[in-house]
């Protein structure tokens, strides 16, 4: 029995895609758990690279069954471009390996046109969102107006629930932000076109979920976004509407917490970051555009520039804690070579004293500085590594220092963006 959780312990973009897609080889399902096309999760195999949004990183392999979670919301119109966009790449997708489930919220057009207005009107305190009408549809989830896939499927219910939806939402579009109203027309009839083409794919996952693990199968938990845009635990309120660590697998999917096996933290060898929010070990120099040259830091669902710093390990430490990690995968540690020094943060003084934790306040955030501890760089290509034994020293001791503060093993290293580019350190 395996249940094994990829989860990204910093803000996102850590290499989720490449970590899962690699696990994947040696699993049978890839369950995504949370978020929904906010996500973008690159996979590159056989000299090609694939853009994911809402569909798990197993989907390439062909045999793999890929199961969206009750956690996601999904937009469906996201959903059958990316369908499109992997069948033009000749990737097998069908319900034999796609399977959603039908407690998944649906994103509608009004969650989005409201991300946008509420981003407006936020003016300087602008969270940064992707506009993909994520918060929005979560708050409606919460508040118990959202409208779900087994609604859609029944359309007198989803007919209902959108004139109700819809009235509420153009209100405030209109009455409060003054903008233009929605039409139920064009919404309904595009919707219904989805419900139908969902139908074929659309089940009690809950059930696959555990059914699959209880029959010995091997299934690997993709987490979306990161630890630091965790609703509760992240620098709110900048961060996504869902709960991204290892807590939100079980509400995600169906499942109880003793069927989890193991959780691997995917972070990036240094620290990046798209969007408002604090960032302690943010760099404004010439080493952070370097970082950001270096490393192609442009964001894959927005395109936007990424923030880039050192690496942090008051919060991997944090997500360790935070999700029971059992391991880390270090991704992109490639990018740091032809740096003299390298830097990682062992520590924030705040009010005269070192703290290793991240505060809950944004006020005492801003005001942590961080402690540094220097490393020698290396010059040395590292691309071609596949063993751990033929990284220079100044790696080795650079990932012996990230195992050691935060008390949780390497299990894997990451030395360029394709599959093959990996070293198993340890196996999980
Ligand atoms: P995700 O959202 O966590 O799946 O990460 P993204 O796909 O948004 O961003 C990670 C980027 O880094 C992608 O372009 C990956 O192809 C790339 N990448 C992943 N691992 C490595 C690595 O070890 N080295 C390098 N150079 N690139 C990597
Ligand atoms: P993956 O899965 C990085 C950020 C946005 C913004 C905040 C809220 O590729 O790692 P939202 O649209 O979710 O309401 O935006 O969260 N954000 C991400 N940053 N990677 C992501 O996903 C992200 N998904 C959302 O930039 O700061
Ligand atoms: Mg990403």
């Amino acid at each position: 029995m395996s249940a094994f959780i990829v989860l990204g312990a910093q803000w996102g973009d850590e290499g989720k895609g490449k970590i899962t897609d690699y696990l994947a080889k040696n699993s049978d399902v890839v369950v995504r758990f949370q978020g929904g096309s906010n996500a973008g999760h690159t996979v590159e195999t056989g000299g090609k690279q694939y853009k994911l949004h809402l569909i798990p990183s197993g989907i390439l392999y062909g045999d793999k069954i890929n199961i969206i979670g009750n956690g996601v919301v999904l937009d469906p119109k996201a959903l059958f471009e990316e369908i499109d966009y992997l069948k033009k790449a000749y990737v097998n997708i069908s319900p034999q390996n796609l399977i959603i489930s039908d407690r998944a919220q649906l994103v509608m057009p009004y969650h989005k046109v409201l991300d946008g207005i509420k981003e407006r009107s936020r003016g300087k305190k602008d969270i940064g969102t992707t506009g993909k009408g994520i918060g929005p549809c979560y708050t409606d989830k919460m508040e118990r107006s959202g409208i779900r896939i087994c609604d859609l499927i029944h359309q007198d219910v989803f007919e209902e629930k959108l004139r109700e939806n819809l009235k509420v939402k153009n209100d405030i579009i209109t009455k409060v932000y003054g903008e233009k109203p929605l039409e139920f027309d064009s919404i309904y009839n595009e919707y219904i076109n989805y419900g139908k083409a969902l139908e074929p794919y659309v089940k009690d996952i809950s059930v696959e979920v555990y059914r699959n693990i209880k029959d010995g199968r091997k299934v690997l938990f993709e987490g979306a976004q990161g630890t630091l845009l965790d609703v509760d635990y992240g620098t709110y309120p900048y961060v996504t509407s869902s709960s991204t660590i290892a807590g939100g697998v079980c509400i995600g999917s169906g499942i109880g917490p003793t069927v989890i096996t193991g959780a691997v933290g995917v972070a990036k060898a240094y620290t990046t970051r798209v969007g408002k929010g604090p960032f302690p070990t943010e760099l404004f120099d010439e080493t952070g555009n370097w970082l950001r040259e270096n490393g192609h830091e442009y964001g894959v669902t927005t395109g936007r520039a990424r923030r880039c710093g050192w690496l942090d390990l008051v919060i991997l430490k944090t997500s360790a804690r935070l999700s029971g990690l059992t391991s880390f995968a270090i991704t992109k540690i490639d990018t740091l070579a032809g740096l003299e020094k390298v830097k990682v943060c062992i520590g924030y003084k705040l009010n005269g004293k070192v703290i290793d934790y991240v505060p809950a306040s944004l006020e005492d955030l801003a005001r942590c500085e961080p402690v540094y501890e220097e490393f020698q760089g290396w010059n040395r290509s590292i691309e071609n590594a596949r063993t751990y034994d033929e990284l220079p020293g100044a790696a080795k001791k650079y990932l012996s220092k990230i195992e050691d503060f935060t008390d949780t093993k390497i299990s894997i290293v990451s030395v360029g963006p394709g599959r093959d580019q990996t070293i198993d350190v340890s196996h999980i």
